[in-house]
Parts: C-alpha cells; sequence; structure tokens
C-alpha cells in the first residue's frame, strides 16, 4: 500500500540544513499496523509527516496505492490527504470552542453531503470510539483519553483508508492510554492500516512490526535472540 524509496527530508532553518531523513526505503502492506520508533529528534513525526502526504521529501519516491501524492498539483495533494489519511496529532488539535461533535465534523466541510449526513457521519465516528452520549461536549468538558478519542473520530470520520498517529498515548497516563491501543488494535482487526509513532515499548507491543529510526534512518530488525557481548 504505502512504499518508500531512498526518501530523504533535509530542513533549512536559519542557513543549518538537517538531515531529518536519510535514505528511508519502507513498504507498508494493507491492513498492517507499525509502530514508528526511536530517540527525540530521529525523524518519527518527519516520516509520519512524508507518509502522508503533508510533507514533501527532498529526495526519493513515496508511493500510495499506487499514487505519487507528491507529484499530484497541491490542490489536487490536498484531495489525495483528505480522502486517504487520517491524522492524530500529538496534541490532538482540538478546536477549544466546537462541541466533540462539531470537531469530528471538520473533515467533511470541504466534502459534499447534506449537513444532516454529515452529522450522522460525525454521530457515528463517535459511536465507533464510544463516545455515544458525549457528542455536544467541548474538549474541556472531556478527560484526556475522551479527547484522544474524539481526536480518533475526527480522524476516521472519513474512512481514510491510511491512520496516522504522532504519540497518540503521550499525554495519557498507562491506564487511559491501554485505552486509547484497545481503540487502534480494534480498528487494526477491523482491517485498518495504522502507523503510530510511540517512545513507549508497551505501547509499540500492539503493531504488528516496529519500525526503529536512528538519525534519519531505519535501523535494521533486531535479531530475534539477543546476541552475547
Ligand atoms: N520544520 C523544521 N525545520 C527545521 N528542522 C526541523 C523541522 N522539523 C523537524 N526538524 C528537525 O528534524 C529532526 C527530526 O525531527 P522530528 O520532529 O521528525 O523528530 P522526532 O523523532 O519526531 O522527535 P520527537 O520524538 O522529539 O517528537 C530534528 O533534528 C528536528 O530538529
Ligand atoms: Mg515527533
Amino acid at each position: 500500500m504505502i512504499e518508500l524509496e531512498a526518501v530523504c527530508k533535509t530542513y533549512r532553518a536559519d542557513g543549518v540544513a538537517v538531515q531529518a531523513l536519510r535514505d528511508v526505503s519502507l513498504r507498508i502492506d494493507e491492513g498492517e499496523f507499525v509502530a514508528l520508533m526511536g530517540a527525540s529528534g530521529s525523524g518519527k513525526s518527519t516520516l509520519l509527516t512524508v507518509l502522508g502526504a503533508m510533507n514533501p521529501p527532498t529526495g526519493g519516491q513515496v508511493t500510495i496505492d499506487g499514487i505519487e501524492p507528491y507529484s499530484l498539483p497541491v490542490e489536487r495533494q490536498a484531495d489525495f490527504r483528505h480522502e486517504y489519511v487520517g491524522f492524530i496529532f500529538q496534541q490532538y488539535h482540538l478546536v477549544p470552542y466546537l462541541t466533540a461533535l462539531e470537531n469530528v465534523m471538520l473533515p467533511l466541510t470541504i466534502g459534499s453531503g447534506s449537513r444532516r449526513e454529515k452529522r450522522q457521519l460525525a454521530h457515528d465516528a463517535l459511536a465507533r470510539v464510544q463516545l455515544s452520549g458525549k457528542e455536544n461536549r467541548l474538549p474541556a468538558q472531556l478527560s484526556g483519553g475522551e479527547q484522544a478519542r474524539v481526536a480518533a473520530a475526527r480522524a476516521l470520520v472519513n474512512r481514510p483508508p491510511l491512520l496516522l498517529a504522532d504519540e497518540p498515548t503521550g499525554n495519557l497516563d498507562s491506564a487511559t492510554g491501554g485505552l486509547v491501543l484497545d481503540l487502534l488494535a480494534g480498528l487494526h482487526r477491523a482491517g485498518q492500516t495504522i502507523v503510530m509513532v510511540t517512545h513507549d515499548r508497551q505501547a509499540a507491543s500492539y503493531a504488528q512490526r516496529i519500525v526503529r529510526l536512528r538519525d534519519g534512518s531505519v535501523e535494521p530488525p533486531e535479531p530475534s535472540a539477543p546476541t552475547p557481548g
């Protein structure tokens, strides 16, 4: 489903070049649940946003479902993102003065369909994350775990083939984080492709496969048995 071929990303800030991704080649199949791990600054968020068609690489090729999003004209890139990718940001980015339902409806504003249909889709998405009955709460009236689930519902309301999550449990205690991970695991069982950034080994254990980054490069998979010395 996703193929990265020798992807590089160099940021330039204040005349300094930072190589955030170096020659990353990676394949993620449809229906996989992949955890991205690595130290702070190793390039995880960069890789996730490159995968999500929101951050053009400075080298190499990204192909999603046979489409090269970065070769599309910029407006088509936005359409592609809208159709293909749901993103859960680390800080959730819920709009504080909109209710849970209205937050979930945000990605639908640019699509076709009546307001009534959109409300129904948002209701359904909130039901999928077990938040029925809390549609009219503001984010501040929800717990951290509930806010994470609103962010998940918003990412999923368009039924995107690809779900990306940047530290979805980063701000949560382990019990609440566990609920969010159970939710992701359930989506995965239902066929959802998921790539999740996490620092946490326990969280990563919910994934099928762990990809480790180090200084912008993918580390070779760990051997199954520890090597002596
Ligand atoms: N917009 C930017 N401009 C310049 N440098 C950037 C930019 N975004 C990220 N970087 C740099 O690129 C490198 C990789 O950053 P990235 O955010 O991908 O790391 P990360 O693995 O997600 O780290 P963390 O675990 O702290 O979130 C870092 O050295 C960072 O300082
Ligand atoms: Mg990050």
